[in-house]
């Protein structure tokens, strides 16, 4: 993220799917895990069936996706989604994360969850999402640096699991750690950030409905470097926000550390809304590039989702507070 030349140069012209062949696919998923032709034929998969392109079954399409995405609006290719990210603790580059994540095995895998609750404890990736319909949540994804996509995500609200953990009055912010293993995630090795990847919301912002914890994208279990096996999802904010592999999880009364705060708090404040007016010190956010489209969109203030969030941060000056 640091460095600009990187941003514009190193993407595919991609094809994006128009939706009804996305439809039609979906459509072959649910038939398929009906059937049993899919390897997860009824609800999660089982722990050892976690490999990528398996299909989750029973996704609902939720009131979000017609609220805030208009028709001109077309998913990214899930070949866009998962071949162009940032997840530094499988390399820097666009590429690596796609290469070099792909001997990651997400399971089993537990997120501590503690501070200020009244019932700490651990929730397993099972647990995490077994009382809860998973949901597909179409959202734009606009990164800080000026690129978007279109992504349907697979999640449950965050605030349904959080709620699980009872916060008390002292949680006014909520605190997010990564795995921190040199072995599994050989990019801890170079310290271009300070491991590990940290994040942070307020309390209100974590109980927002349009918050999500994602667990897979196009119906299916989420690819290791988009975040295996479950990732933040914030869309009126940068995409930095969406810290992924989640193992910890903390109520707390200040505001936490926010790993890219940490290494250049000049650019990255706490808030990190999506905002044309305040421009980055290397860049515009007035515009964006759509992976996959020639010509550049403008920005919208909260990537859009204003309706929903502004009232959030209404008296606040967000030039200020970015
Ligand atoms: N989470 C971790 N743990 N490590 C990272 O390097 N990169 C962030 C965010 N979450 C990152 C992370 C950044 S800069 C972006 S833009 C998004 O992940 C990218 O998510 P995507 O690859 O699914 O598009």
């Amino acid at each position: 993220m640091l460095i600009k030349n990187r941003i514009a140069s190193d993407v595919s012209g991609s094809e994006i799917t128009p939706k009804t062949v996305f439809d039609n696919r979906r459509a072959f998923l649910k038939t398929a895990a009906l059937t049993g032709i899919g390897l997860a034929a009824a609800g999660l998969p089982s722990l050892p069936a976690y490999a990528a392109r398996t299909p989750f079954s029973g996704v609902q399409k939720t009131q979000w996706t017609a609220k805030s995405m208009p028709e001109n609006d077309p998913l990214n290719t899930y070949e866009d989604i998962t071949s162009y990210n940032n997840f530094y603790e499988f390399g820097t580059g666009k590429r690596d994360p796609q290469e070099n994540a792909q001997d990651f095995k997400p399971l089993p895998w537990e997120i501590t969850v503690d501070g200020a609750c009244a019932k700490p404890g651990k929730i397993s990736f099972e647990d995490l999402t077994k009382p809860h319909a998973l949901e597909e949540r179409v959202y734009r994804h606009r990164c800080v640096e000026a690129w978007s996509m279109v992504i349907p995500w697979v999640g449950i609200p965050l605030a349904a699991v959080l709620k699980r953990f009872e916060p008390t009055a002292d949680a006014k912010y909520v605190a997010f750690e990564t795995l921190m293993d040199l072995e599994r995630m050989p990019g801890q090795r170079q310290r271009v950030l300070n491991w590990p990847y940290k994040e942070g919301l307020r309390m209100d912002e974590a109980m927002h409905p349009l918050s999500i914890l994602a667990v897979g994208l196009y119906g299916e279990v989420m690819p290791n470097q988009n975040g295996a096996p479950v990732r933040l999802v914030t869309p009126w904010k940068y995409g930095f926000k969406g810290i992924k592999s989640i193992v910890r999880i903390k109520f707390q009364s200040e505001m936490p550390a926010t790993s890219w705060n940490e290494a250049a708090s000049r650019e990255y404040g706490f808030y990190s809304n999506v905002n044309p007016a305040v421009t980055h010190p290397r860049w515009s956010q007035e515009t964006e590039r759509r992976i996959g489209e020639l010509f550049k969109r403008k920005t919208l203030p909260f990537n859009g989702y204003a309706e929903e969030v502004a009232g959030l941060y209404q008296g606040m000056d967000l030039r200020k507070w970015f």
